[in-house]
């Protein structure tokens, strides 16, 4: 829908805009009905829906509008819808659920239950619609196919008509298929880790010490998915005496291996790992006990040695203030010519765009940020001495609370995660 005098009110005209994906539906009116109070991992992708339902019904005084009950066609979901969802969406919400999939999509009755606007079929048009699910990383439905799913759920009331969801000016970084030849493995996994039945967003660290004899080399990282029905995303960092925490991989559905062309990470005696996993347990499975983790490829410390830097704002010194579009952005110069191989942009939960610049040009830019997204993108790049590097994250904070820079996941951060060569600590300054 796009946003008009009609159904605007002071109120919501001036500190609110419509999420770029909600501009883009077809028809607005059934909006109103679909809003309901959301779980509290989705408040803030929710908070604009009920918005918009507020301004519709009271923003120009006309009559209020309500849509005719929907009940989506059984025949057309046996036809068409079920034969689609089996390729895009069960793998996940098949029979028996996998990924964190909080149900199946496999009958028909049970996406109807319900009272309507609480019911499947309907958090399954909204979710489609933004582009939001399948989760980024997981094979995207083609437009046509979101537009027909989103149309059988609100009984033809919505549409998609154009990309909706994450989208970068760079591809995602990939990896052979195959490790290279002569590795040994070593696995940092959880032990048996029992997730009980509705544990939601359930993030657990846990810590490894000593993990290496002598230096090593990390030539490749792979996540290892024990019980992948509850195993949501998962990332690992490392903590070396005296230094930051680095993030050394991160794993999401689809994401695959990372590999160094060659030489790798330097991995010592003294360095600490924290594995976190994010589980989600929406099914309510019983006896769940996961040993996931993460398998690192490690030889010789022989050829170029990377790092990971974060150049960015980071976790400290920046405030989103309440309803409010507003930006976090550093600069700093070059100090050494360094290669940079892939970067990961990292922001949480209200992070809309992120963009990466060399003296004022775009280099990699993402729009419609999930907090899921967590990919590495191919970045191929050469930095000289006295460049300047600018990361910029934009947010959009539709609460009533500022959001302030910080460590927990309802704070947020601005990050660059790069790999680059030669590994120097503090290459932009
Ligand atoms: C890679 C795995 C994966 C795939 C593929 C996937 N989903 Fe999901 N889905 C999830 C996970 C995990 C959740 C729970 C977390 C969340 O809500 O983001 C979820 C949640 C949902 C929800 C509940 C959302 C809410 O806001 O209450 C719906 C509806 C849904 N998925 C529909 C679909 C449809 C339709 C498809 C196919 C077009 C699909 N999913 C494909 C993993 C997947």
């Amino acid at each position: 829908m796009r946003r008009s005098g009609r159904h605007d009110t002071p109120a919501t005209q001036a500190r609110f805009d419509v999420p770029m994906s909600m501009s883009r539906f077809s028809k607005a009116a059934p909006l109103a009905r679909m809003a309901r109070p959301a779980s509290p991992s989705r408040r803030l992708s929710l908070v604009p829906l009920t918005l918009l339902a507020l301004a519709l019904a009271c923003g120009d005084g006309g009559p209020e509008m309500v849509a005719p009950a929907c009940v989506p066609d059984e025949a057309t979901y046996e036809a068409t819808l079920r034969p689609l969802l089996e390729q895009r969406c069960f793998s996940c919400h098949g029979e028996e659920p996998q990924f964190g999939a909080p149900f199946p999509l496999t009958r028909y009755p049970t996406l109807v239950e319900g009272p309507e606007g609480e019911r499947i079929v309907d958090r399954m048009a909204i979710r489609i619609a933004e582009g939001t699910m399948p989760p980024v990383g997981a094979p995207q439905p083609e437009l046509a196919e979101r537009d027909a799913i989103v149309r059988w759920a609100s009984c033809g009331a919505l549409g998609v008509e154009a990309p909706t969801g994450p989208s970068a000016s760079r591809p995602p970084f990939s990896a052979p298929a195959d490790p290279p030849a002569g590795l040994t493995t070593v696995d940092v996994t959880a032990e048996d880790y029992v997730v009980g039945p509705g544990d939601v967003d359930r993030y657990q660290d846990f810590f490894f010490t000593g993990v290496v004899a002598e230096e090593r080399f990390i030539r490749r990282f792979e996540a290892v998915v024990d019980d992948a029905r509850v195993v949501h995303h998962l990332t690992l960092e490392r903590a070396q005496p005296g230094r930051a925490m680095r993030y050394l991989y991160t794993w999401a559905p689809g994401t695959g291996a990372f590999e160094f062309p060659e030489g790798g990470i330097r991995l010592g005696p003294e360095d600490e790992l924290r594995l976190e996993i994010h589980y989600n347990n929406g099914a309510a499975l019983p006896d769940v006990a996961d040993s996931s983790g993460v398998r690192r490829f490690v030889g010789d410390p022989v050829g170029t040695e990377y790092l990971m830097s974060d150049p960015g704002p980071g976790a400290f010194g920046f405030v989103v203030p309440a309803r409010s579009e507003s930006s976090a952005e550093t600069t700093c110069t070059v100090r050494e010519d360094v290669t940079v191989l892939a970067s990961m942009p990292h922001m949480h939960e209200i992070g809309t765009s992120f963009e990466v610049l060399v003296d004022g040009a775009e280099v990699l830019r993402l729009d419609g940020w999930s907090f899921e997204n967590q990919l590495f993108y191919d970045l191929p790049l050469a930095l000289e001495a006295g460049q300047r590097l600018t990361v910029r994250c934009d947010y959009r904070n539709a609460s009533a609370d500022p959001v302030r820079a910080g460590l927990r996941t309802q704070d947020e951060m601005c990050f660059a995660f790069t790999y680059i060569t030669p590994a120097l600590e503090n290459f932009c300054e």
